[in-house]
């Protein structure tokens, strides 16, 4: 770990503004299956198969287990985040963390996606982050909402990735909660391939439905499609509302038919946060720390962590006397 940190984080340093623009990625196969095709910068690798955002010790047991079992598929979770919400992705990186395992016929990667980052200091603080933890993927892009960072994403991932492609990609948010294996159980029997599956809506007189922002997983083939896919470039075609934006490049182009909605396991918690479900895939507008204190309280990721916290701090005050 920190031979990887050392290597990584003066090489992003020194990156000049310019080419902050760029990617960052710490690939979760080892750097020899991502190429460097111009994209960006890659750190080394910290050898994170298996569920990557965990903790060093569970890394090391994570990775055996891969190594005894190929997964069936693998998924890579993107998260759009932007660098100045440390706070927030702290949390997000708890609830990821702080799961139960992943069955073994999946792998699961999860990355923070940002654009470039202009500010000084978050250029220091976030080449940190991603030394420290490695799951940090940049894009050649400005930050912004709607004005193409989804479309980058989709388009980044396939060419980053092409030298250990991914099954599955899916984008999510800061403000939700992804219960990853109720995810991996639900893509387990579906097809591979042109699949788009989330929180679907209608949109006017449309038969096919878009997929709410929340979280929406497409297939590789997919996500390259809209990655070599000029015409969305060509059309202007990604400034607005971006997972609206993204259903309609679908239908146009005829992808994504094998489409499925999740509702009622993904939805919006309410106001008054009384509308969680155990069956939850994936619950969205966990905007504040309460809303997130209640989500882990539901799902029952405290229950015991009191105790141990309670002996540690015992442990620390006696060993201070
Ligand atoms: C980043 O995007 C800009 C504008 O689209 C492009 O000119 C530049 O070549 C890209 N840089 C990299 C490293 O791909
Ligand atoms: C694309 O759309 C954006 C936002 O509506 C606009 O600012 C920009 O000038 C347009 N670009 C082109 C090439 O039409
Ligand atoms: C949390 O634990 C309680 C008590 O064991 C149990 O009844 C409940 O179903 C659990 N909730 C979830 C979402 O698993």
């Amino acid at each position: 770990f920190p031979a990887a940190s050392s290597l990584c984080t003066p090489y992003l340093l020194l990156v000049p503004l310019g080419l902050l623009a760029a990617v960052v990625v710490i690939p979760s196969l080892g750097s020899s299956h991502v190429r460097s095709d111009g994209l960006g910068v890659l750190c080394p690798s910290l050898r994170t198969d298996g569920y990557s955002v965990a903790s060093g010790a569970e890394k090391v047991v994570s990775a055996a287990a891969a190594a005894a079992a190929q997964p069936e598929f693998r998924l890579l979770v993107g998260v759009l985040t932007t660098p100045k919400r440390y706070e927030r992705r702290d949390i997000v990186r708890l609830a990821y963390a702080l799961q139960p395992a992943v069955p073994a016929y999946a792998q699961v990667d999860v990355r923070f996606v940002f654009c470039g980052v202009d500010d000084p200091v978050d250029r220091v603080l976030v080449a940190l982050e991603a030394a420290r933890h490695g799951d940090v993927l940049l894009l050649n892009c400005t930050e912004n909402m709607n004005d193409g960072k989804t479309h980058q994403y989709f388009s980044s991932v396939p060419r980053v990735f092409a030298g250990a492609p991914y099954d599955y990609v899916m984008k999510t948010d800061d403000d939700t909660y992804l219960r990853v294996a109720a995810m991996a159980e639900e893509l387990r029997p579906r097809p591979r391939d042109d699949l788009y599956l989330g929180y679907g809506f209608a949109v006017g007189d449309d038969p096919m439905q878009f997929m709410h922002g929340m979280g929406y997983v497409v297939s590789w083939d997919v996500a390259t499609w809209v990655s070599t896919n000029d015409e969305i470039l060509r059309h202007n075609d990604t400034h607005g509302p971006e997972d609206l934006l993204f259903g309609k490049w679908l239908n146009i182009g005829r992808r994504g038919k094998n489409r499925y909605s999740l509702r009622p396991r993904m939805y919006d918690l309410n106001w008054n946060m009384d509308n969680f479900r155990p069956d939850t895939v994936a619950v969205h507008m966990i905007k504040d720390n309460r809303r997130w204190a209640a989500a882990f309280r539901y799902f029952n990721v405290t229950a015991g962590v009191r105790a141990h916290v309670a002996e540690q701090s015992l442990g620390l005050s006696s060993a201070v006397v």
